[in-house]
């Protein structure tokens, strides 16, 4: 139980001891120290009781469990702000007329590395990591992080660790200047020699606030603004991030002080940051499966196999042996076989050249892959992911040898992207052992994994590769088996509306900028070119019997496909490209096609508005994902948006579809929708969800409350 007492500090948060003559403070706020009101509160206390001791002559501070501090508790952020503040805190521990000295293991991130900066020593255990990831969350740091690092260690190597909000090592931290020693050992101990010593040597106290700047190359900054200017598109806060280190070495500190807090109140107020911290909670929620909380227990992943070799399988071979897991691929021939290991070879290697990877880590994850052509070798391996060519019948028979080589227990998962579960699982003779994990392309670098539960898969089935995800740095986020799933299923209905916006009188160029301008790296047309056009064009045909003629069909995409043109690997697809390019260019061949397609169907061409684009594609999104709600295919909204975001480019800024759509308003996705299906037709008819919440005024978000309520 948490405990304040009347008088002193909150001593459930802090602790105060004396070392001789040094006051260790130690933060108590598990799980990662989080700089709360309590804790706040508490260090303050004890500052000043330490400042009032006249037995103390200098201080530590000092994380309690795992870190150092993991910074700012960014539950508060919605509420008012308590004084004091990290802020007010820093000025204090600045201000003492006492060493203080920062021991430091474990994480100092955000405002726990803004605090260290504020103590005029640091000493850090070897497992120390330093980072400010604010604009991870699109902010900048608010509490003097801009002002002192640069001033500590120049506004060069400063602003790489504010703009990446990459960590850094302790060893890295002491080559920089970010701490003064780094320590083996017991840590405390050595802070306290530290801190002694700093008294018996009378050494002067670094205050960082104090420290002129070294003042980088000219036109610096403007470089760095140049290089950002396409990732950062969009959003606010990387150039916030540049403007306040740059004042670091322009203003004098409380005049730069006063605006790094206007620039952070700014972001933490703007729709990007809610967005993105949206999305930050409903990454971690994504993981929590009602009914599967702490049981069963997730089996070890020690050993796994890939089925097939190419595009997909290759990049999930990499996955595991970049976790340091030793895979299996099999392949149906050693053509096959020595052809895609061959390609995993060259992806590690243009990784190294491109100083992304050491040369001994590259040889490493090689030696982890191994290849064969004799499921045999596959017996032992504890995970099988299939990612043969996406056609039932060969996946059956894929899951028919699975289920009579692999040992008991081993989880069959495949990779399909359409595929239904249930029907893959009945060709084994255990279905709980039996799931979908569902990847994006390029596997070894998109950060979902869309996992799809059969009707038979087991509670123990999805913790195991709930957990995986996590092993290998991906995202996983579990879904209802159904054509398409989550992602792919809603995919389709917003490539649908933007097909038969060309058929209306757009064009894909048109399209694909109405929705880069929205903030997707890549409208549908473009990415189309990129995935290969063949790929949904067979899908289409395996679906010709069965859909319903009367439903509205653009044969568009089908009449390119037809040339031979599937994207940039043909040359040709919705756009052309040069000879070695991968830039777009719009093609005359394709609006004759599309004005030749409006023709037939009779559809006089009108001028198409960005913003009927966007509503459109962006809309039909929403709806879909309303109705996956309805069905229960989808846990909670948040699982929606964290699909979008890590597996189709939504911009992350907008937060996902349905966050976007509570920005908008429901009510307003809802009146939209409803003109538009009076115009348009069934396939834009509001969802049964969605015109209740905007009877009942509901977000998705209420939604997703209701539900953990
Ligand atoms: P691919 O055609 O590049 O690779 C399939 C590989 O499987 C080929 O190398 C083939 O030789 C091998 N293969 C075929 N039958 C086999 C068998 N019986 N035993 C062993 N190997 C066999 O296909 P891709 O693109 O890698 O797709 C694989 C799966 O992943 C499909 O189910 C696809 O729908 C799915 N997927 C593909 C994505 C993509 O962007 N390419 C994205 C997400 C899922």
């Amino acid at each position: 139980m948490r405990r304040r007492d009347k008088e002193g500090p909150v001593d459930d948060f802090t602790d105060y001891q004396k070392q001789g003559g040094v006051a260790v403070i130690t933060f108590r706020n598990p799980p990662v120290n989080a700089l709360g009101i309590d804790l706040r509160k508490g260090v303050a206390e004890y500052i000043d009781k330490a400042a009032a001791d006249g037995d103390v002559t200098a201080l530590v501070l000092t994380g309690d469990g795992r870190c150092f501090c993991g910074g700012a508790d960014i539950r508060e952020f919605g509420s008012p702000a308590i004084e004091p503040m990290i802020r007010d805190v820093i000025d204090r521990i600045e201000s003492s007329s006492k060493p203080v000295v920062a021991a430091v293991h474990g994480v100092a991130f955000g405002g726990g590395f803004e605090l260290a900066l504020g103590c005029h020593f640091r000493v850090a255990a070897p497992s120390a990591q330093f980072a400010l990831p604010e604009v991870k969350l699109g902010l900048i740091p608010g509490a003097g992080g801009t002002q002192r690092l640069p001033r500590l260690i120049g506004a060069e190597k400063a602003l790489g660790i504010v703009l990446t909000g990459d960590p850094v090592g302790a060893e890295d931290a002491l080559a920089m200047g970010i701490v003064d020693e780094v320590a083996g050992g017991d840590l405390v101990a050595a802070a306290v020699a530290f801190a002694e010593a700093r008294v018996a040597d009378a050494s002067p106290l670094k205050r960082a606030r104090d420290l002129e700047a070294p003042k980088p190359p000219d036109g610096f900054f403007d470089g760095q603004r140049q290089k950002i200017e396409r990732r950062a598109r969009g959003l606010i806060a990387p150039w916030y991030c540049i403007d306040s280190v740059e004042n670091a070495v322009k203003l004098p500190f409380d005049e730069a002080m006063n605006k790094e807090r206007q620039y952070f109140v700014e972001c933490r107020e703007s729709d990007q940051s809610k967005a993105q911290r949206h999305i930050f909670f409903a990454e971690r929620q994504a993981a929590k499966i009602p009914g599967i909380a702490k049981e069963p227990a997730p089996r070890p992943i020690e050993t796994a196999a890939v089925i097939g070799c190419g595009t997909m399988g290759g990049g999930l071979a990499m996955n595991f042996a970049n976790a340091g897991i030793p895979v299996t691929v099999v392949e149906t021939d050693p053509q096959a076989l020595e052809k895609g290991l061959a390609v995993i070879a060259k992806t590690y290697a243009d990784s190294v050249s491109k100083g992304r990877l050491t040369d001994a880590d590259r040889e490493t994850r090689m030696g982890l892959i191994e290849g064969t052509t004799d499921y045999a070798d596959i017996a032992g391996a504890d995970i099988v992911i299939e990612a043969v060519f996406e056609e039932m019948d060969v996946k059956k028979e894929v899951f028919a040898v699975l289920d009579r080589t692999c040992k008991p227990g081993a989880i069959l998962a495949t990779n399909t992207s359409t595929l239904d579960i249930d029907d893959i699982a009945a060709a084994t003779g255990r279905p709980e052992q039996v799931i979908g994990t569902h990847f994006f392309s390029p596997a070894h670098i998109m950060r979902l994994m869309e996992n799809v539960r059969g009707r038979k898969t087991a509670p123990e089935t999805i913790a195991t590769v709930m957990t995986l995800a996590k092993t290998i740095g991906k995202v996983g986020v579990l879904v209802g088996n159904a054509d398409g799933f989550v992602g792919n299923r809603m995919y389709h209905c917003y490539t649908r509306q933007a097909n038969f916006l060309l058929e209306e009188g757009a064009l894909p160029q048109q399209v694909d900028r109405a929705l880069f301008d929205f903030g997707f790296a890549m409208g549908p047309f473009a990415v189309g070119d990129v995935a290969g056009l063949d790929v949904g064009w067979a899908i289409r045909q395996r679906r010709a019997a069965t859909r319903d003629p009367n439903e509205r069909y653009s044969p568009i995409a089908d009449r390119i496909c037809e040339l031979g043109r599937f994207g940039q690997k043909t040359g040709a697809g919705w756009y052309r490209y040069e000879e070695g390019s991968r830039a777009p260019v719009p093609d005359p061949a394709i609006e004759d096609i599309i004005v030749g397609v409006s023709g037939e169907l009779g559809i006089e061409r009108r001028d198409i508005t960005d913003d009927e684009i966007r509503e459109r594609c962006l809309y039909a999104l929403v709806n879909e994902g309303a109705k996956i709600l309805e069905q229960g295919l989808a846990i909670r909204s948040g699982d929606i948006d964290v699909i979008w975001v890590y597996g189709y480019g939504f911009p992350i800024h907008r937060g996902g579809p349905m966050f976007h759509a509570d920005r908008v308003g429901v009510k307003v996705v809802h009146e939209a929708l409803s003109r538009l299906y009076d115009i348009h037709g069934e396939l834009l008819k509001p969802s049964t969800l969605l015109e209740e919440m905007a009877r009942d005024g509901l977000a998705f978000e209420d939604l997703h409350k209701e539900k953990t309520k």
